[in-house]
C-alpha cells in the first residue's frame, strides 16, 4: 500500500545490468539516467491537467496542459543526483532542491551537510529522489527537513528498496508514496541492500 513497483521490462533489464559488479562507471551512470526517465514517467502519471485554448494550423481548439505550479525535484546527494539530469530532461521547468546527507557508517544515522531549497516549496509537488532506500534514515531525514520548510505534497522515488526501509518510511510519513524499480530481499549487518548493487554513490562518482 502506497508503494508502486515499476516493473516494466525495460526497467528490469537495465536494473539487472546495473547490479553486475564489473559494470563500468560510465555505463552505470548512463543506466541510472535511463531508468530515472522511466521512473519519472510513472511518478508524474497522475499530474492534474487543465484545458487551454490553442490555435492549430487549422483551427482554435481546447487542449490539455499540466495544471498548477512547477514540480520540485529533490535529489539526496550524492547518489540522488544520478536521477536528476534525466528527470529534468522530461520536466525541464522543474525546480531543484539539493539535500546533502551522508550515512554515518557506524550508526547508520543520516548526517546533514547541505540543504538548499526554493523558498516557495509549500505549494508545489516535490519528488524526493535517491537510488537506495536502505534503512530509510536518509529518506526520513530529507522528508522531515522539507516538511519543516512547508512542503506538503511529497513523493519518493528510488531504484532499489529494502523491505525494512519501505516499512520505516511508510511508518514515519504515511502521506509519502514510494516509487521503486525493485524491492530486494533484506539489509545486511552493514545496512547494505542484498542482493543490491553495492554503494550507488561510489559506483557513480568513485
Ligand atoms: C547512501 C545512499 C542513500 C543512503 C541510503 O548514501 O545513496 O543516500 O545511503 O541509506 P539509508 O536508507 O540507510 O539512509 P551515502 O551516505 O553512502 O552517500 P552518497 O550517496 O554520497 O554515497
Amino acid at each position: 500500500d502506497g508503494v508502486i513497483v515499476v516493473d516494466h521490462p525495460l526497467v528490469k533489464h537495465k536494473l539487472t545490468l546495473m547490479r553486475e559488479k564489473d559494470r563500468s562507471t560510465k555505463s552505470f551512470r548512463q543506466l541510472l539516467n535511463e531508468i530515472g526517465m522511466l521512473l519519472c514517467y510513472e511518478v508524474t502519471r497522475d499530474l492534474p491537467t487543465e484545458m487551454v485554448e490553442i490555435e492549430t494550423p487549422l483551427t482554435k481548439s481546447m487542449q490539455p496542459v499540466i495544471a498548477g505550479k512547477k514540480l520540485v525535484f529533490a535529489p539526496i546527494l550524492r547518489a540522488g543526483v544520478g536521477f536528476l539530469d534525466s528527470m529534468l530532461e522530461l520536466v525541464p521547468a522543474a525546480r531543484v532542491a539539493h539535500i546533502g546527507l551522508y550515512r554515518d557508517p557506524d550508526t547508520l544515522q543520516a548526517v546533514e551537510y547541505y540543504f538548499k531549497a526554493p523558498s516557495d516549496i509549500a505549494d508545489r509537488m516535490i519528488v524526493v529522489m535517491d537510488p537506495m532506500l536502505a534503512t530509510a534514515n536518509s529518506a526520513v531525514a530529507a522528508v522531515e527537513r522539507l516538511k519543516e520548510r512547508g512542503a506538503r505534497d511529497l513523493r519518493f522515488v528510488c531504484l532499489l528498496a529494502a523491505p525494512e526501509g519501505i516499512a520505516r518510511l511508510r511508518g514515519a510519513h504515511p502521506d509519502v508514496r514510494i516509487w521503486t524499480a525493485a524491492i530486494d530481499e533484506r539489509l545486511n549487518e552493514h545496512g547494505y541492500i542484498v542482493p543490491g548493487l553495492g554503494d550507488a554513490g561510489d559506483r557513480m562518482f568513485g
